[in-house]
Formats: C-alpha cells, structure tokens, sequence
C-alpha cells in the first residue's frame, strides 16, 4: 500500500512525506512504515484512489432533490455503490459506480435530464492525497508568515509593522457585530429555561486583543435565576412568570434541576441540551466537566466560530474589564499585545491546542506584558494596587472574595510618563524576560513587582497548619507553584502559568534570549535597502526553522519533591538538617546511576578512569577509540577530573582501571563522597561518560505490555524490575546500534532550599543528533519517574 515515492532520504535521515514524519535512521523508518499512522494514511490513500476511480462529478441539482432520486436516475449506467450530496451548500453529488466501465458510460451521454433538471455530469478531479497540515506546523506558520512579509517589509518602521500586525489580525467590525448578535440570541434562548438570566463575553472577543476566529468565552450568570428560583419554592407561586398554556412552565427545566445544590456538571449538561436543541446552526456540543473550570464546548457552522460556555467565571469577566481599561489607557499596549502573542505563537510557547497543554495561554502572556509595562523605567502601566486606589466608591468590587476595584473608564487617569517607542518597548520586553529570575520569583501584576517565592513557600506551610487544626478543607488558599509562578492580577491564590512545565519555561526565556540578541542586531532596527527581511520579519521566524546559534542544552530536571518521598527518606532528610539538600542529591544521583546503569543497562565510565587506567572492559577500549572524537569540553571535563584526582560521579576513582559499567558492583554509594562546588558556585559530580549500544527507549511500551500481558498493567517508569526486563528483551531481541551513543551526564544541584532540584545536562559526542535526540526525549520523561521509584524502593530494601 505504502510506496517508496513518500520516503525521501534527508542530511538527517529519511523524510516520509505521507505522514509528513523525520526518521533518523533504518530500525526507526522500518518502525514507522508498520507503523498505525502510516498504515492507516496508506489505506485511506488507496480508498480514496478507488473512490475517484469510480464516481463522477454531478452539479445542477436542488437541495429538494434527494440520494435516492439521484441514485434512480444514474443506475440505468450501471450499478451505483454510494451517492455523496453536500446538501448544505445544495448543489452537488459525487456518484459512485461498482465498475470503472460505468464512468465511461455516464461520461459519454451528451445530455443528462432527471426531472425538470439539466445535470452536468464530469470526471472527478485527480487530488493528490495530503494531511491536512496542523496549524502549529512550522510549515504552515511559515505559509502564513510569508503572507504577511510583503505588507510588512514594505514599512519604514518597526512601530509601523507594530501597528501593520493589529490591523491584520485584529476582529473586523462585521466579525464583532456577527458575534454579537449570536450573543443576543443565546440570551434570548437561556433565558426562556433560566429565567433572569445573563450571558456575557469574555476574554479575546471582548478584551480588545482577540483576533479573526478567535473563540467565545460566555459566562452565563445564573445568580438571578437561583433568586427566581428560591422565591418560586418559598411561595409556590409558580403560575406567575413564564407558564404556557399546556401546564408546563416555560423555565420547566429548572423544575428538574435545583441550581443552589446541582453540581456544576449537572447545570452544564442542561446548558448543553438547550444549545443543541435549540440554537440553530450549533453542533459539536460536549461538556468538558474535568477542567478547572467546567465548559460546555460548541461550535458554530456558518460563524466558523469555537464557543465555550462556563457558569462560574465572573471573574473572568471582570479581569476581561481590566485589561480593556489597560487598552484605554495606554495606546502603546494593543501593538506590544498582539506583536507578541504573535511571536509566541510562531515559537510555539503560547496558544495550548484545545485550551489544555503546557504551553503559556494568552492570558498569561499579556499579563506578563502588564507586569514588564508596570516595570519600566519610568512606568509605562499603573499597578492594579495603584488602580484600585483610584477607583470611586461606586466603583468598589469584591467577586468570591477578592477585591476587584479599579476605575471603570480611563479618563481620569494620569498618562504615563515614559515615552519609549514601540520598537523600544518590544525590544525592553524580551530583554526584561531573558535575564528574569523565575526560579525564585512569583510575578505580581497586583503589586507590580516579583515577590520571593520563599514568601510562598511558608505561607502553604502555614496554610497547612491552619487546615490541620481546623480539620477544614479550603480551596486552593495558596497558588500552585510552578517553573513560572505569575499571579492573577484579583484572584490572588491563582497562578495563571501554573501548567507551565519545566520545558515551556526555558523554551520560553531562551526565546526571549534569542530575542533579545537580534533586536540588537541593525536588521531589527532598520528597514533593508535591497528588499531583505527586516525587523519584525525576522523575529517571526517559526520555531524550528531556525537554527540557533548556540546548540540546545540537553536538560533533565528531577525536584525535590518532599511529599512524594518515603517516610524513611523524609526523615532521613529531617535528621541531616541544613545538609538535606546536599544528601538528597547524592540519593538522587545514586539512583540516576541505578536507572542508567541498571535499568537502561548503559554502561558507565568513570571520567577518570578513561584517563587514568587501561581499559578493562570493550566498553572501555572503545571509549578510549573514541576518545579523541569526543568533542572538547568533554575532554576538558575529564582533563579537570584528572588534575583534581577527582572522584566518578558515584565512586572512588583514584587510579581505578575499572569503568563504572553494567555489572561492576564496587561502585561506591555517594553518600559518602562530598560533590564539589562547580565553576558556577552550585555542587555537582564530576559526569558520567555513558555508552548506549541498543536502542533501549524504542518500542518499550509495546514489550512492556507484552511482559505484563496476564498481571495489572503498570505505568512506565513504576516498577525497577519491570522496566530492566523490558531493557533486556529489546537487548536480546534488537541488533546493537551501528554507533553506540556516546554521551556525557553531569549531574549538578541548583535552587534554594525549597525549589532545590538535580538537573543533568547531557551532552553527546559525535552521534547522529536525531537519534540522540529521541533518547533524551525518553529519558526526560523517564529518568525522573524512575528516580523516584528508585527512591523509594532504596529505602523500602534499607
Ligand atoms: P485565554 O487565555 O483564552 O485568553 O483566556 P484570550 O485573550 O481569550 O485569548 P484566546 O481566546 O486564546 O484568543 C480567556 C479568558 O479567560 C480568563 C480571562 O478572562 C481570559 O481573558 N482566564 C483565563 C482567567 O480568568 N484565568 C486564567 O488563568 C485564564
């Protein structure tokens, strides 16, 4: 089915352009060919093929006329398998026949009459079959860039690009009237079932940032319904609003549902029936009851539009208020806003498909704007303390209690005594965010300033306390925190970046670094005399089409999680007092030893040893071959090892001729050893220098799940013995990799005492980087879990 025209050979690999995948090598492109996706593409290739074989293209019907009308008609050329109309646009069919032969027979009839109808009859276009590219594809990001290149281009100015980017994207006026008028009729709708009703927008649509097809956040407030509803029970005057004639009660729907005990997914599941049943042109209605906040989702045909529908959102409402007093008061803002959500966009850091993933949402990134804005030199933005204070007493507000006040128009308010340009300004954000300490801050857009995370830290301790003593359950009374801790500007216990993972967070700020070097650059600053890319242009350039020019670091982050250790451990660490930093890392290192070496059965070679000794084992001689196309700072790495008589990360390796590999027992726990203090002034090992000779992280599920067929299935990662069986068979089963992968770990310990965590950094010699890359995209997601099995296992067998 599948052929060798979709595989390309590329500088990295082999390109399938069926599925429009990269494999870096043989073993991984003969996965991919018996792979589900490939093989279903193929299939649906082929079904398509015959499909266009075997029809004919009708035009010239009415949407009175039907499949079965259709159907009649064309038998008489032979037998007809399947007739496809597209009713809604109510002018086509696509006829199928059982026998190519038919299509010959239909084709060659001068004159097709059915009914008072002249039908034109053709061949079906020959379509080459492709996947629907994903928006966030860097091609297709790429496409729509050099769409906006001309307009862009053509400027003489940064702030005029600036400006260029909001006139493209922005919400035309027949867009907002269109929405709208759906809003008012959606009101219309809800408040037959729910009486005194309201629905109102929020976020992009309303907030002065949203953009063509951005989607509908409504929040139906149903606050006076429950009031209707109180008062209908205590009076039982129930005749008095809304009952129709036949004896039911127009708002009957209420009489199944009593909103002041129904849980919000009981109320949305209503919501969601009403929406389908009642609001034309609306489909793929579902409740999502497991976010934060329960939506119903829906569609809209012929608006193209994504809507959701929450019940308990008025803050959102509120802070959608905010940040269109923020417009009004600051015209530099609309620019910067849309400017750089474009950018993340492009960079693939904001925008989580379907709302939920670890990516920044636009939320979060203009409130970052906010608090850059608040903390410029001199202040470009007020802070919301500073707003609040400004605010009448009409103007007083407390949603769920938090204090929302702040001036409802901007006129009275002063305007900013900065003056920066918006090219300035851009430039200043990426700079702000590219040296931001985010470890150990939590951003306050309330306050305008970054508060110790410490500050945090205590106050969920003390919030424990309080929660134990009081045997109390409160929700949420501190925020969750996170790689990048950024609070709502009202709901103060909120961390809106609070599914940002570790990732997101440092692709985040080294874009931001990236960023900042080229505004620096004169292309940023000034138009191209010869028609090059300029300013904005190339700041716009996709994520991944890029090559930087510093290679990526290759991190691993594991931290200090004190509630997911074992008791033992816990108290281990208690007992070590300022020192459990320092202990924990040695376990954690001992147990990265463990999964690499035990696990992974990767064999380790102690820095040292490469140097010092001769080589005892195969493992050892080849690295020693190989040694000299490790890359420099390796070798500097073992150079420094060597003059400090250091020890291997976990052993003793004064003149030691053993390598640290699979089997070697005399590894030496690190307990015992004190790391050094690294050039960075943070504590780490001397490295790891690895050898990887099978693919052990290909295919593992699959083999797992073979392993476990007859027992409880168990996650990756949760059982030591499991996953070493795992490695084995693959060993067993798998020829060994044409080139080992080579690579160094360095272990480090960073963070204060309560966001301390190990990162490794891992850096490969001279392998085919594809391929490493899909190790350490294993090992991300592995080695943490497995650390922490370790972990507790360690402790369970002391
Ligand atoms: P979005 O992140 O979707 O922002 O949150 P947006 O401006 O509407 O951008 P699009 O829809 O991605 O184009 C929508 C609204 O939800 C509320 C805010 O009111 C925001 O404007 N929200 C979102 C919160 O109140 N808290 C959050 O953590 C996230």
């Amino acid at each position: 089915m599948s052929s060798d025209r979709d595989i390309k050979t590329t500088p990295r690999g082999f390109h399938c352009t069926l599925c429009n995948a990269n494999m870096p090598n043989m073993p991984s492109l003969d996965q991919h060919l018996k792979g589900r996706k490939h093989q279903t593409l193929s299939t649906v290739r082929s079904t398509r093929k015959t499909q266009e074989e075997h029809s004919v293209f009708v035009s010239g019907i009415r949407p009175d006329i039907s499949q079965t009308d259709i159907a009649e008609y064309f038998q008489k050329f032979g037998t007809v398998s399947d007739v496809i109309m597209d009713k809604d646009k109510g002018v086509f069919a696509i006829v199928q026949f059982s026998e190519t032969e038919s299509i010959e027979a239909v084709l060659s009839c001068v004159e097709h009459k059915m009914k008072d109808l002249k039908l034109r009859v053709k061949p079906r276009e020959k379509k080459e079959f492709k996947l629907n590219p994903k928006k966030n594809d860097p091609q297709n990001l790429q496409q729509v860039l050099d769409r906006l290149k001309p307009g862009l281009c053509q400027l003489a100015s940064v702030d005029a690009q600036m400006r260029y980017i909001v006139e493209r994207f922005q919400l035309g006026e027949n867009e907002k009237k269109a929405r709208s008028l759906f809003i008012q009729l959606l009101q219309e709708v809800f408040v037959e079932f729910f009486p005194d009703s309201q629905i109102l927008p929020f976020g992009s649509s309303v907030n002065t940032f949203g953009i063509h097809s951005c989607d509908l956040d409504l929040f139906l407030d149903l606050e006076n319904t429950k009031v209707f509803q109180a008062r209908a029970k205590t009076t039982g005057d129930q005749a008095s609003e809304g009952m129709s004639d036949d004896g039911h009660s127009e708002d009957s729907i209420l009489s199944d549902i009593d909103l002041s005990t129904a849980s919000p997914t009981e109320v949305l599941d209503l919501v969601a029936t009403i929406l389908k049943r009642c609001v034309p042109s609306v489909h793929k209605v579902h409740v999502v009851g497991t976010a934060r906040l329960p939506v119903v989702k829906f569609h809209h045909k012929e608006l193209n539009l994504h809507g959701d529908i929450t019940i308990n959102n008025r803050l959102a409402v509120k802070n959608t208020h905010f940040l269109q007093l923020c417009s009004g008061m600051e015209d530099r803002l609309r620019p910067l806003v849309y400017t750089i959500r474009y950018w993340a966009k492009q960079k693939q850091l904001a925008g989580n498909p379907s709302g939920a993933g670890p990516l920044l949402n636009n939320y979060a990134l203009t409130l970052l704007i906010l608090f850059f804005l608040q903390n410029c030199e001199p202040p470009v933005l007020l802070t919301v303390d500073q707003l609040k204070d400004m605010a009448c007493e009409e103007e007083e507000c407390v949603i769920e209690g938090w204090n929302c006040t702040f001036p409802s128009q901007p006129i009275a308010l002063p305007p900013s005594k900065n003056t920066q340009d918006l090219c300035s300004l851009l430039a200043g954000f990426f700079s702000f965010y590219a040296k931001f300490d985010f470890a150990s801050s939590v951003i306050s857009p309330r306050e305008g300033r970054s508060l110790p995370v410490i500050n945090f830290l205590s106050q969920k301790k003390e919030d424990e306390a309080v929660k134990e003593e009081q045997a109390i359950k409160t929700p949420h009374s501190h925020p969750k925190l996170g790689p990048l801790n950024l609070l709502d500007p009202f709901e103060l216990t909120h961390n809106v970046a609070g599914n940002l993972n570790e990732r997101c967070q440092r692709s985040f700020q080294r874009e931001c670094q990236e960023a900042e070097k080229y505004c620096r650059s004169l292309q940023y600053q000034r138009k191209s005399t010869k028609g090059k890319s300029w300013g904005l242009m190339r700041l716009f350039t996709p994520h991944g089409e890029v090559s930087h020019s510093k290679p990526e670091q290759l991190t691993i982050s594991i931290p200090f999680k004190s509630a997911s250790l074992p008791e033992a451990l816990r108290n281990e660490l208690h007992m070590a007092g300022d020192g459990f930093r320092l202990l924990w890392f040695q376990r954690v290192c001992s147990a990265v030893e463990g999964v690499l070496k035990a696990v992974l059965k990767c064999e380790l070679l102690a820095t040292t040893d490469t140097i010092l000794g001769e080589h005892s084992s195969d493992a050892a001689e080849e690295m020693e071959a190989s040694s000299a196309s490790f890359n420099s700072s390796i070798n500097d790495d073992l150079d420094s090892c060597k003059s400090q008589n250091q020890t291997s990360p976990l052993g003793p390796v004064v003149g030691a001729k053993r390598p640290l590999s699979s089997g070697s027992d005399t590894s030496v726990s690190p307990q015992s050893k004190k790391p050094r203090v690294a050039k960075r002034g943070k504590p780490e090992f001397p490295p790891w220098i690895c050898v990887q000779k099978h693919m052990v992280w290909a295919g593992r599920r699959k083999v797992r799940r073979e392993l476990i067929k007859d027992t409880d299935s168990r996650p990756e990662g949760s059982c030591m013995e499991l996953e070493s069986r795992v490695t084995a068979y693959i060993i067993e089963k798998e020829p060994e990799l044409k080139e080992p992968l080579k690579f160094k770990v360095q272990p480090q310990m960073v963070g204060e005492t309560e966001s301390t965590k190990t990162v490794l950094t891992l850096e490969p010699s001279n392998v085919e980087p594809g391929t490493f890359h899909d190790y350490f995209h294993f090992l991300e997601g592995f080695l943490p879990k497995m650390v922490e099995t370790m972990l507790e296992k360690e402790v369970c067998s002391t």
